[in-house]
């Protein structure tokens, strides 16, 4: 049976919110206030859009958005995502919009102001994590592909260097908890290089990873929960190549030569990419971390 970070009420009901959820709604006060307004907003869609509610979704996966299976008036079933605010998700709906259920979920209401979104629900909704990881770089790299496409402007999408940037800073507040600074330095000069590099810019989903791809009928495979910015392809390899520690730490070069080359990409700008990310994105603690193993498992594989 799941445990739920915190119960809340309901319209006289026991509204349950996900541990990793409730954990991360109190990093911020506009998340806390998010938290604090979510029985409300629940009441209020539930209405609008005529919805019994079903138990959220609580597992590891579950960190940033409180999501539900509903049932439609209709008897048609559904999912409730209310994603809680925060930079890299908030073009969600958006990026759902113009991918137009190819080959993401489709969607089936939206509130922009809410963030809140009525989705396709994938039936059975395993993830691709059950599958062996050789077997998720070909699902993966076939649905990327499919998603690389140019948004016309004018749109609303933000380049990667905004989310680069965003890490850039938040990195560079906490300078003093830094255990390899050296490291940490060469990973915040390629997040400032890489993007100004790019050889094209595509919309990215940036977080499909083998938790965002569930099992569907309307075809075998759809991506869930993408967090769009327009940049370098090579970026969208870096979360998938992250999520599989193991062989990414024992064989780098192999490892990231494979599925670049399945995504037709550079594998040196995935190397780059991936060794970054996991040099200088911004984590909870820096002594000892895990990122910082595989970037100087990433830098001894080749030149950075
Ligand atoms: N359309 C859907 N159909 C079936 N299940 C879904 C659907 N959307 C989400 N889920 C379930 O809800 C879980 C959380 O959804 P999602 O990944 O969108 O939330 P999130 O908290 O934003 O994720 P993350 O922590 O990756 O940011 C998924 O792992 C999946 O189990
Ligand atoms: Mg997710």
């Amino acid at each position: 049976m799941s445990v739920f970070g915190c119960i809340r009420h309901h319209g006289g009901r026991a509204l349950k919110v996900p541990t990793q959820l409730a954990a991360n709604c109190g990093n911020t006060p506009e998340c806390m206030d998010w938290l604090n307004r979510l029985p409300a907003t629940l009441r209020e869609l539930e209405c609008r859009w005529s919805l019994s509610l079903g138990a959220p979704f609580d597992c590891d996966e579950v960190s940033c958005a409180w999501v539900a299976p509903v049932a439609r008036r209709d008897g048609t079933a559904a999912v409730l995502k209310l994603g809680m605010p925060h930079m890299e998700g908030a073009h969600e709906i958006q990026g759902l919009r113009f991918w137009n259920g190819d080959p993401t979920v489709r969607l089936l209401e939206a509130d922009d102001d809410l963030n809140a979104m009525l989705l396709e629900q994938c039936v059975p909704g395993t993830a691709l994590r059950a599958l062996p990881e050789p077997e998720q770089d070909i699902v993966i790299a076939g649905l990327l592909k499919r998603l690389w496409r140019s948004p016309s402007p004018p749109h609303p999408f933000r380049p990667l260097s905004a989310m680069t940037a965003y890490w850039r800073d938040e990195t560079l507040s906490r300078a003093e908890r830094w255990s390899d600074p050296g490291l940490v330095l060469e990973g915040l000069r390629m997040l400032e290089e890489l993007p100004r590099t790019a050889p094209t810019e595509v919309l990215l989903a940036t977080d499909l990873h083998a938790g965002n791809v569930l099992r569907a009928q309307r075809e075998p495979w759809l991506a869930i929960d993408p967090k769009p910015f327009v940049g370098d392809p090579a970026y969208d390899a870096t979360q998938h190549m992250l999520n599989c520690p193991e062989r990414l730490r024992s064989d780098p070069c192999t490892t990231i030569c494979r599925f670049a080359d399945l995504l037709g990409v550079d594998p040196e700008r995935v190397r780059l990419w991936t060794f970054a990310r996991a040099a200088a994105e911004p984590r909870d603690s820096w002594k000892g971390d895990r990122l910082t193993a595989l970037a100087r498992a990433i830098a001894h594989s080749g030149v950075v």
